[in-house]
């Protein structure tokens, strides 16, 4: 990385260091080589990280121990916070950390083989504000850089009930053994959740069980309270229950944080709650929350955007006929108050013109309000680019349309 392109990282850490310490994240520094088992039992064997992408080497001692290039910075920090002592001496911590990463993956836009990532992992707090805490971390850093990126989450259940789930999960891929892929077959008695993550056939993953569906009380309520303080924080996000991450450690909150500006390698940003993990790895049992950033893509995301530099509505507004035009205005003005680009559409136009107009712009959502809309106090939301947005159009109360487009994922 040269010139230029170091710059962009550099600013990318900068900042994240910048609102980590905001937050009261104090820094840690781990090594870059660890022993292999580390991984093998934190990040898990089934994992393609550990199965294929770790650079791994025999020491010359004795035991001829063998180690690995860190793939990942989550396990180190647990050891560190293990070996200090501090899970039974002073468990609630939270950590930041920053620096080079390696895993043998076939390189291409956005993946690399030493990459950077930009980590926060926080301990001792069992609690849904800490996941939802992380995720506002990553939208003050989003919102910054005036990036648009989208938020997607998930649950995946504890102990007591991702049982059920993966025999939910075993079941169905079993129904389904003829269809799947051949990596599937593998995945589905040696790690069923991970049929969720097959790239050949995602289609078929749609009709998967979801872990949603499963949660017992005490995950579902866990995931209600993560919502409901995304949405009092104003973070937008959608949920993917298709969501299952690909390390071994998460429990309950998960989420990835994906760009549309770094081509099939979207994540930028990922990470969810480990309860299990400080205890599997030889502590006491402390909960664990974290997430990682990768720089590369973000500065990927960051020199994309501002190359376009971005000035596609979040909105459309298009009133249908003279009696909306009022309504719509006034809906115009209390959607900017939320920081959302709208641009309202000429009204005399047709609303088949009016929709390609909103194509054209680029626009993340088209709100149409007509005269039936009006007469019932609502209007119609038509979704014009989400990839994994629950809804093509829906109809939503003009009492809760700032919120509903805030909650369903604009910038
Ligand atoms: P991960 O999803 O494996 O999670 O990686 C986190 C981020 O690192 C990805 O979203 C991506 O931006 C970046 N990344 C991963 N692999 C590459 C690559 N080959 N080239 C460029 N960027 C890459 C973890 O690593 C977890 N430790 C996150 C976490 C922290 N969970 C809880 N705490």
């Amino acid at each position: 990385m040269i010139g230029a392109d170091a710059h962009v990282v550099s600013i990318v850490e900068d900042l994240a260091r910048q609102i980590a310490e905001r937050h009261a994240v104090k820094e840690i520094r781990i090594p870059l080589l660890e022993r292999l088992e580390l991984y093998q039992r934190s990040s898990g064997e089934t994992s393609d990280v550990v199965e294929k992408q770790m650079y791994t080497f025999a020491d010359r001692d004795e035991a001829e121990t063998l180690l690995a290039l860190r793939p990942e910075g989550t396990p180190g920090v647990v050891r560190a916070y293990i070996e200090a002592g501090l899970d039974r001496s002073d468990p609630e911590q939270r950590f930041y950390y920053s620096g080079p990463m390696f895993r043998r993956e076939r390189p291409q836009k956005g993946r690399f083989r030493q990459f950077h990532q930009f980590g926060v992992e926080i301990f001792g707090r069992a609690d849904a504000a800490c996941d939802a805490e992380l995720l506002v971390m990553i939208d003050e850093f989003r919102r910054k850089l005036d990036l648009y990126l989208e938020f997607q989450v998930n649950s995946l259940g504890d102990e007591q009930c991702r049982p059920a789930y993966r025999a939910a999960l075993l079941d169905w891929g079993r129904e389904h053994l003829s269809e799947l892929c051949e990596d599937c077959h593998q995945r589905l008695e040696r790690n069923p959740l991970r049929l969720l993550d097959c790239k050949t056939d995602a289609k078929l993953a749609a009709s998967a069980p979801k872990s949603l569906d499963y949660l017992c009380d005490p995950c579902a309520s866990h995931f209600h309270t993560v919502e409901r303080l995304l949405v009092e924080a104003d973070v937008p996000y959608v949920v993917n229950p298709r969501l299952v991450r690909g390390l071994d450690y998460y429990t309950r909150t998960t989420f990835e944080v994906v760009s549309n500006a770094v081509g099939s390698q979207s994540a930028v940003v990922a990470g969810g709650r480990y309860d299990g993990l400080v205890e599997a790895l030889g502590g006491a049992a402390v909960a664990g929350t974290g997430f990682a950033m990768g720089v590369e893509r973000l500065a990927l995301a960051l020199d994309l955007s501002r190359a376009s530099s971005r000035h596609e509505p979040d909105v459309a507004l298009i009133a249908l006929g003279e009696g909306a035009l009022g309504t719509a205005m006034r809906l115009a003005a209390k959607l900017r108050r939320f920081d959302l680009r709208v641009e309202m559409l000429s009204p005399e136009r047709g609303l088949k013109a009016l929709m390609r107009r909103a194509d054209k712009l680029g626009a993340r959502y088209a709100i149409i309000i007509g005269d039936n809309e009006l007469a019932r106090g609502v209007a119609q939301v038509r979704d014009l680019r989400a990839t994994t947005a629950p809804i093509k159009q829906r109809e939503v109360s003009l009492d809760e349309l700032p919120d509903v487009i805030v909650r369903i994922g604009a910038p």
